[in-house]
C-alpha cells in the first residue's frame, strides 16, 4: 500500500475570503459537517484574528466536528496566534497554523523586515504556537518566489521551533509543474530535520496549474494536499479538492497514494458550495461540471452505451452524481421523499425535512414530475437554520414594454402581513423596491443571475443575488427556486434579507 496524503481543506479559510464567496454562520457549520462526511483531515475553519465572526465561526464549528483536525490561520503576531488558538482550543484535534512571507518582494515592501528579522519572527511565533499546541503548521508565503537556500534556514528556524507541518505555497500560482518538484527536492535535500515533519503544499491557479502543481509537489514527496472544493479562492482560486482527490484516485496505477476522502460525497459538497455561495462552477468544470459525465457525440454516445469505459475514466457514481431517476410526483408521499433524498446521499433534521417536504409538495403540485435535481434545488433552498423572519405571501405585477413595472408585494413577518407597492423599470426591480420598503433598510443589490435548474416547459428556475444592507460592507448571497421566474427573484431577495437578520 503507498502512502496516504492528508487533505487539507481551505474552503472555509482561503476559499470563504475570495469575492463573492463568503458565507454566514450557519453556512460554514453546515459546511463543515459536510467536509467532516467527506472524510478530510483537516478542515481550516477561518482565520480567527481577521473578525469576531471568523473567531465565533471557528469555535462552533471546533465544538461540533469530531474527526477532522480544526485549524486556525494566524499571522506571526502573538495576538492572532492567541486568537488562533482561543478559537480551536476545544476541538478534539487542533491545529495552529502560522505564516510569513519570505520572497525578496513581499520582505521588502510588504513587510518591511530584512530576511533576518523573518528568521527572528519564525523562531519566536512558531514556539509561541507550540505552547499552546502540539499541531503547529508554518507556511512560508510566497515561497515559490524565494531564494531557496533562505527557504531552507526559514525551514530549518521553524523545525527547531517545534513546527509540524512545513507549508510551501505557491500564493501567486507562478509554478511550472516540473520546477515546483524540482524546488521540493531541493529542500528536502538541503534542510536539517525536514524528514521529521510533514511537507505541504497550496497551489494556486493563476496560470491555470494549481492542480498539476499539487500533483507534481506530491511525487516529489509532499504529504498533505491544501485545496478547497470547486477550487475556490483568492484570484483564480487554490487548488480544486475534487480534481486532486479523484486524479490520485483515477491514477492510483501512477501515483500508488491514497487518501481517506469519500468521493462519493463530492458531488453533494460541490453542490452545497455552489448553493451557498452562488458562484456557479463552469460546465466544463472537471469532475463536478454539469458536462462533466455528459455525452453529447453520437460516436462517443454509441461507445458508451456499448461499454462505459470507452469514454469514461471514472463513473459519475464514484463521485456522488445521482442517477437522474423519475421518482416523484404529487402522490408520493412523505416515506418516499425521505428515502429518496437518503438515496442522493442527503439526511436532514426532522425541522428541516418538514420544510423541505412543503416545498415539494408545492412544487409537485406545479410539475407533473419531480426529478432528483428538482428535490436537490429544494434542499439548496430550505434555510439553514432558523426561522425565516420575512417569507412571501403573493405578489402581483403588472409589466410590458410600453408601460413602466408595478410589482404589489405581501410578505408575512410572524403574525403580521406587510403589503407594499413600488414601480420601477422592470418587474424583478419593482418587486425588490416594494421588498425595501417592507422592510425599512437601504439594500443594495450588487448581483443578479437567473438559470433553468432543470429541463422542460416546467423547469425551475433558480435565482441568485447579492445584496449589501445599510452599506455593511458585507456581502450577503440570496437564493430563490420557482417554476416563475418572478417568485424565484423575489425569493432570493427575501433570503438574501433573512439571512442578514439571521446574523
Ligand atoms: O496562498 C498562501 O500563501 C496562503 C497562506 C496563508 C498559506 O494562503
Ligand atoms: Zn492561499
Amino acid at each position: 500500500m503507498g502512502r496516504t496524503i492528508r487533505i487539507f481543506d481551505t474552503t472555509l479559510r482561503d476559499g470563504e475570503q475570495s469575492p463573492g464567496c463568503s458565507m454566514n454562520l450557519n453556512e460554514k457549520i453546515e459546511v463543515a459537517r459536510e467536509l467532516e462526511t467527506l472524510k478530510v483531515d483537516i478542515i481550516e475553519a477561518g482565520f480567527a484574528i481577521a473578525s469576531p465572526g471568523d473567531a465565533a465561526a471557528i469555535s462552533a464549528i471546533a465544538d461540533i466536528i469530531k474527526d477532522s483536525t480544526i485549524c486556525s490561520l494566524a499571522r506571526c503576531v502573538e495576538k492572532d496566534i492567541d486568537a488562533a488558538w482561543n478559537a480551536i482550543r476545544n476541538a478534539n484535534s487542533a491545529r495552529i497554523h502560522v505564516f510569513l512571507a519570505t520572497s525578496p518582494v513581499h520582505m521588502q515592501y510588504k513587510l518591511k523586515m530584512t530576511p533576518e528579522e523573518v528568521l527572528e519572527s519564525v523562531a519566536h511565533n512558531v514556539a509561541y504556537a507550540r505552547k499552546y499546541c502540539p499541531d503547529v503548521e508554518f507556511s512560508a508565503e510566497d515561497s515559490t518566489r524565494s531564494d531557496l537556500d533562505f527557504l531552507c534556514r526559514v525551514f530549518e528556524t521553524a523545525i527547531k521551533a517545534g513546527a509540524t507541518t512545513l507549508n510551501i505555497p505557491d500564493t501567486v500560482g507562478y509554478m511550472i509543474p516540473q520546477e515546483y518538484a524540482a524546488r521540493i527536492k531541493y529542500l528536502r535535500e538541503h534542510t536539517q530535520g525536514i524528514e521529521d515533519v510533514i511537507l505541504s503544499c497550496h497551489m494556486h491557479n493563476d496560470l491555470g496549474m494549481a492542480v498539476a502543481n499539487t500533483l507534481a509537489g506530491v511525487e516529489a514527496g509532499i504529504s498533505q494536499v491544501e485545496c478547497t472544493i470547486n477550487g475556490i479562492g483568492e484570484r483564480a482560486g487554490n487548488a480544486s479538492m475534487e480534481e486532486c482527490v479523484m486524479a490520485l484516485r483515477t491514477r492510483k496505477d501512477y501515483f500508488d497514494l491514497d487518501c481517506h476522502v469519500d468521493t462519493t460525497q463530492i458531488y453533494r459538497a460541490s453542490r452545497m458550495i455552489q448553493t451557498i455561495t452562488g458562484v456557479p462552477v463552469s460546465p466544463t468544470k472537471p469532475i463536478v461540471g454539469a458536462n462533466a459525465f455528459a455525452h453529447e457525440s453520437g460516436i462517443h454516445q454509441h461507445g458508451v452505451m456499448s461499454k462505459k469505459e470507452t469514454y469514461e475514466i471514472m463513473t459519475p457514481e464514484s463521485v456522488g452524481i445521482p442517477k437522474n431517476a423519475i421518482v416523484l410526483g404529487k402522490h408520493s408521499g412523505r416515506h418516499a421523499f425521505e428515502d429518496r433524498l437518503h438515496e442522493l446521499g442527503y439526511s436532514l433534521s426532522p425541522e428541516k425535512l418538514d420544510t423541505a417536504f412543503k416545498k415539494f409538495k408545492v412544487l409537485a403540485d406545479k410539475k407533473k414530475t419531480v426529478k432528483d435535481r428538482d428535490l436537490e434545488a429544494i434542499i439548496g433552498v430550505v434555510p439553514v437554520s432558523g426561522a425565516e423572519r420575512y417569507s412571501l405571501v403573493n405578489f402581483v405585477i403588472n409589466s410590458g414594454n410600453a408601460i413602466t413595472s408595478t410589482a404589489v408585494i405581501k410578505v408575512k413577518k410572524g403574525d403580521e402581513t406587510f403589503e407594499r407597492v413600488a414601480a420601477s423599470d422592470g418587474p424583478i426591480n419593482a418587486s425588490f423596491r416594494a421588498i425595501n420598503k417592507i422592510v425599512g433598510k437601504e439594500i443594495e443589490l450588487e448581483d443578479y443571475s437567473l438559470k433553468s435548474m432543470t429541463d422542460g416547459e416546467d423547469a425551475q428556475a433558480e435565482a441568485i443575488v447579492k445584496i449589501q444592507v445599510d452599506q455593511s460592507g458585507e456581502q450577503i448571497t440570496g437564493r430563490g427556486v420557482s417554476t416563475d421566474i418572478v417568485e424565484a427573484s423575489i425569493k432570493a431577495y427575501i433570503n438574501g434579507i433573512n439571512k442578514y437578520f439571521m446574523e
